[in-house]
């Protein structure tokens, strides 16, 4: 990250495309398949508080939101939340809740969680070991932290003109979040986004990285 010739997709970028992101049926299918991947990995259960960290529109927390007490979505995009606050009031939905937040520049929330969930979004944040200490401090003891992000790439994913990671080494990722304090991290790959170009198709895997708070 952090070259001059590049940008960052920052909060006004996600605002511009936050009414029509769930018209995308990749970002839909996405959401429902990380839902799943949670649910084999993690015991959920309805005495959960659960934070989706840089939820968009909530698409992989209203697949989950019958199986978890209650789940605050995140994100420094409040196009995005205005979506999400919308979904919540029109399906009556009592245990989700928005906040604009972004964890590198706000003060954490006073709240703690059993469960932090982020999907497609680490590789938006700067600073990762950062996020994971704060994450880490947002858990209860025994919480879990689950990522979902693409495995390291060549830049190709966003382009050169875009200043993001380009995706995680799960072994990087493994010590970074051990730093962080977290145990039992394990990976999974979920799927593989496949992109067009000039040169023809290809294939970008997901993984589900989860790891556990000890104390
Ligand atoms: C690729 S989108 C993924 C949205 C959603 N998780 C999904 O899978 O549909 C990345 C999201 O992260 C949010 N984001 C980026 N940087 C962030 C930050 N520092 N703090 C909070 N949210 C952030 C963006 O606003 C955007 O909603």
């Amino acid at each position: 990250m952090n070259s001059p010739q590049t940008t960052r997709l920052d909060a006004a970028h996600f605002d511009a495309k936050a009414r029509k992101w769930d018209e995308n049926p990749a970002f839909r299918e996405r959401g429902e398949k990380l839902a799943q991947a949670i649910r084999q990995a993690v015991h959920l259960g309805q005495h959960m508080s659960a934070l989706d960290y840089g939820s968009g529109t909530g698409l992989l927390s209203f697949p989950l939101k019958d199986e978890l007490g209650s789940i605050l979505l995140a994100d420094s995009s409040g196009g995005m939340l205005d979506v999400a606050a919308k979904k919540i009031a029109e399906q009556g939905v009592r245990n989700m809740a928005t906040l604009k937040l972004d964890l590198l520049a706000d003060p954490p929330p006073a709240q703690r969680f059993d469960l932090i969930y982020t999907s497609m979004t680490l590789h938006h944040v700067p600073d990762t070991d950062q996020i994971l200490r704060i994450f880490h401090d947002l858990l209860n003891p025994g919480g879990t932290l689950c990522i979902a992000d693409l495995d390291k790439e060549d830049g190709s994913f966003h382009g050169p003109e875009v200043d993001v990671h380009h995706g995680f080494e799960r072994a990087d990722l493994t010590r970074r979040a051990e730093k962080a304090g977290f145990g039992e991290i394990r990976f999974q790959t979920v799927f593989s986004i496949a992109k067009e170009s000039e040169t023809g198709s290809r294939d970008y895997p997901v993984f589900l990285m989860t790891a556990r708070r000890a104390s």
